[in-house]
């Protein structure tokens, strides 16, 4: 292992030359992503933004290695690393078994990952359930009786003491309500930022992907990338709630408006 305070941020994903398609043949009709080329560095948060149907979730699935490419190449770093989950993937409903605690839950990455002990994991269990403003008492708790938004910070931690570089976020806080979705934000964006990890979040709040992302991608009808915001809200620490109050926040939320509606439109 190379240290980790190195001034070049290290590349976590690198996609070239990606295409998929849903059928057997290779119709241009038929093709759900083409020629898409992606790169994400330690640390950084990228967030898509696209149309329904364009092929958001067929992306993601294709860098967790449920599909497999037609062309083109997924590096992942850390891919072969045994201590390292190859990617966390958070979607829209929580992916909790509902017949086990949320301790059980969050313990399965001890009793699958080999060299994972459990008491240390335990102690890691507590760090996280501090990170996400969460009592210990829920460890008893089934996830039925749990909140939406408590539901989704287990299953972030679930994901967590597998240990992966890489995030994949699929719509991770749209059925939360306002003030929940906020908190998430933050408490997911410290998480990334403390930690060195790298998330790639899809989402259909303009908001939330200036409020998030180091950088926004616009998705086209055509399954690939037509526009790249780098959000950039000066300097300073920034949290998502704070960038919201700012004027370039408004800025950015307008320009990509503007661009999304044309992206929509076609
Ligand atoms: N399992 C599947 N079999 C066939 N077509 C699919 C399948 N999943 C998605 N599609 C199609 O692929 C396109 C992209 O879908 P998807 O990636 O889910 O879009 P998004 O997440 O951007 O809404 C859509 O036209 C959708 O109908
Ligand atoms: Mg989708």
């Amino acid at each position: 292992m190379s240290s980790a305070n190195t001034a070049q941020p290290k590349p976590v994903l690198d996609v070239v030359g990606l295409a998929y398609g849903y059928g057997s043949g290779s119709a241009s009709s038929d093709t759900v992503i083409r020629d898409l080329q992606l790169s994400v560095k330690e640390g950084e948060i990228v967030c898509i933004l696209g149309a329904s149907g364009c092929g958001k979730s067929t992306l993601l699935n294709l860098i967790a290695g449920l599909l497999q490419p037609r062309s083109g190449k997924i590096d992942v770093a850390d891919a072969s690393h045994a201590s390292h989950g190859r990617i966390g993937y958070i979607f829209q409903q929580d992916a909790l078994l509902p017949w086990r605690t949320v301790e059980a839950n969050v313990m399965m990455a001890a009793e699958l990952m080999p060299g994972v002990a459990r008491d240390e994991a335990r102690k890691l269990v507590l760090q996280y359930l501090q990170t996400f403003n969460l009592n210990e008492s829920i460890l008893k708790l089934h996830p039925a009786s749990l909140s939406g938004g408590m539901r989704q910070r287990v299953s972030i931690i679930q994901s967590l003491m597998f240990n992966p570089k890489l995030f994949l976020l699929d719509e991770p806080f749209s059925a939360l309500d306002f003030f929940t979705k906020l908190k998430l934000e933050s408490e997911f964006y410290q998480l990334v930022k403390e930690k060195n990890k790298a998330a790639i979040m899809v989402t259909h709040d303009i908001e939330e992907s200036v409020a998030m992302a180091d950088r926004v991608l616009l998705m086209s009808q055509n399954g690939t990338f037509t526009k790249e915001f780098v959000i950039d809200l000066g300097d300073g620490p920034r949290s998502p709630e704070s960038a919201r109050g700012t004027a370039r926040f408004a800025e950015y939320y307008r320009d990509i408006w503007a661009e999304l509606k044309a992206v929509i439109a076609q």
